[in-house]
């Protein structure tokens, strides 16, 4: 990945209420590539599994059972400086906090549906996006 890809989940309330749209592209008129897409939904295995590494957090199961009760998109983003790039470009965890203009700012409703994900660093994009793409679904 050599610092260059992140990857991304538009959560199920972002598909629910219709943004996929206008969330990809406030991302691509931001410069970012997209290497891989799909509409997807994650099993509660799957969740459970991504989300490990917060698993003693009190919003574990919450956090679980929203990511699995919907379609999410899920994609690989191409931009040089990606993973901090595109976590600028969604903004805060907790939407009330998060910057004007950011897709967290314009589209979630709260800390515990924020309509967006973005990977946290270089090493963390290369497992997630290989978690749901293998090597010949990304360009
Ligand atoms: S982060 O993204 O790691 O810097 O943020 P963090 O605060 O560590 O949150 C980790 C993920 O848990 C989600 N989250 C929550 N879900 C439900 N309820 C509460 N209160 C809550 N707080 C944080 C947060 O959106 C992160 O998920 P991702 O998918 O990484 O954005």
């Amino acid at each position: 990945m050599s610092g260059n890809r992140t990857f991304t989940m538009l959560k199920p309330d972002a598909v629910e209420k219709g943004h996929i749209g206008a969330i990809l592209q406030q991302i691509t008129s931001s410069g970012f590539r997209i290497a891989a897409l799909k509409l997807t939904q994650m099993t509660e295995d799957d969740a459970k599994t991504f989300y490990e590494i917060h698993k003693e957090r009190p919003f574990y199961g919450e956090l679980v059972e929203y990511m699995t009760r919907g379609p999410i998109v899920a994609a690989v983003l191409e931009k040089e400086n990606a993973v901090e790039d595109f976590r600028s470009l969604i903004g805060a965890t907790n939407p009330e906090d998060a910057a004007e203009g950011t897709i967290r700012k314009k589209f979630a409703a709260s800390i515990s549906e924020n309509a967006i994900h973005g990977s946290d660093s270089d090493e963390n994009a290369e497992i997630e996006a290989a978690f749901h793409f293998s090597g010949r679904d990304q360009f």
